[in-house]
């Protein structure tokens, strides 16, 4: 098949070509997660190739509601959504871990519809995604400029800091920010804060408390899509750093904590064993049944999303739900 030249510049601003992370970071953060009395490995790392292709997998599933809930927030609302975003003239759209876009193309054909003066900055460490998105953009929307930036949050955080002085409004949709712990996410949105002026916002998707079998189903689904997601890390592991992980001595386990809202994964060891990473050339030993840590994914209560927001410098604006109040898209402004 012919390939096309990119039609919009992409900015490779961090990574390799093939779109992976440094394997030097990553050799250190898996040998520094499987040294500890309680083993982690970061869910930073689920999104290579494979890992993203799965986590369009997981958005698909009849049990990931949360995917479906934003979806309809954003259709239900994008109206009263995108006249605030633009009730000042041009801005620049960054649309942090943007991936397919898929929900943010709502908002992007209203915000056309509505004659709205703005350029698209959607950032994703998958390099490939953000190829494909600038591509589906031009061919739908070919009146919207777009400018891709390939790279993890930390150079999200730069190009804000490069157009401090220009009008934004960031995109933090689908509930990514329920990776971080509490300390975390206060400071991520901090410096977010920093970088913004008066005037503009920020839409935070946020994936609200609800009962604990539904969060439950939506982290073990029958098909194992999110089993293979989670155990594609000890793969990728394989593939980049030269590990002996033999995956059938792995089991995924998820389980949901309903006093702090949060929902962990695991990967379980099913047998006493070791594994050795050539890239380190170092070797762990797993007991029976010993857990790594891989990913928390937090709840909220619409009263503690307003009270992050305003921990951080923002004005709670607008709280937009589905119908369900399943979901929340919380609009903040800067004053
Ligand atoms: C992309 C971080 C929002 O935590 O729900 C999906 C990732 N993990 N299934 C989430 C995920 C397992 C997802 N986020």
């Amino acid at each position: 098949m012919h390939v096309k030249a990119p039609i919009r510049p992409i900015i490779d601003l961090s990574l390799k070509a093939d779109g992976s992370t440094d394997t030097a970071l990553f050799a250190r953060d898996v040998v520094a997660g499987l040294s500890k009395k309680q083993k982690t490995l970061s869910s930073r790392y689920f999104y290579d190739a494979t890992g993203s292709k799965l986590f369009q997998q997981i958005m698909a599933l009849p049990e990931y509601y949360l995917t479906r809930c934003e979806f309809d927030v954003l259709t239900e609302q994008k109206q009263a959504i995108s006249a605030r975003f633009g009730s000042d003239g041009f801005f620049h759209l960054i649309d942090l871990g943007a991936g397919d876009a898929l929900k943010t193309k709502i908002l992007l054909r209203e915000l056309y519809q509505q004659q709205q003066e703005f350029d698209y900055v959607p950032v994703d460490i998958s390099g490939d995604a953000m190829l494909h998105l600038t591509h589906a953009l031009q061919a739908e929307l070919p009146k919207v400029k777009v400018q891709a930036v390939v790279g993890e949050y930390f150079r999200a955080l730069e190009w804000l800091q490069e157009h401090k002085h220009e009008r934004k409004v960031v995109l933090f949709l689908g509930s990514n920010i329920g990776n971080f712990n509490k300390d975390e996410s206060l400071a991520f949105l901090k410096v977010i804060r920093s970088y913004l002026k008066a005037g503009d916002k920020l839409l935070m998707g946020l994936d609200l408390r609800k009962d604990p079998d539904t969060i439950l189903q939506a982290y073990n689904d029958p098909t194992g899509v999110t089993a293979a997601f989670n155990l594609n890390l000890l793969e990728r592991i394989n593939r980049e750093l030269g590990g002996n992980f033999v995956l059938e001595n792995f089991r995924h386990f998820a389980t949901y904590n309903p006093l702090e809202g949060v929902m962990r994964s695991f990967l379980i060891s099913k047998v006493k064993q070791q594994v050795h990473l050539a890239a380190a050339d170092q070797t762990f030993t797993f007991d029976a049944w010993e857990a790594i840590h891989t990913e928390n994914s937090h709840k909220y209560t619409l009263e503690q999303a307003q009270e992050m927001g305003k921990a951080c410098g923002f004005r709670t604006e607008t709280v937009f739900q589905d119908q369900q109040g399943c979901f929340a898209d919380v609009l903040f402004a800067v004053e």
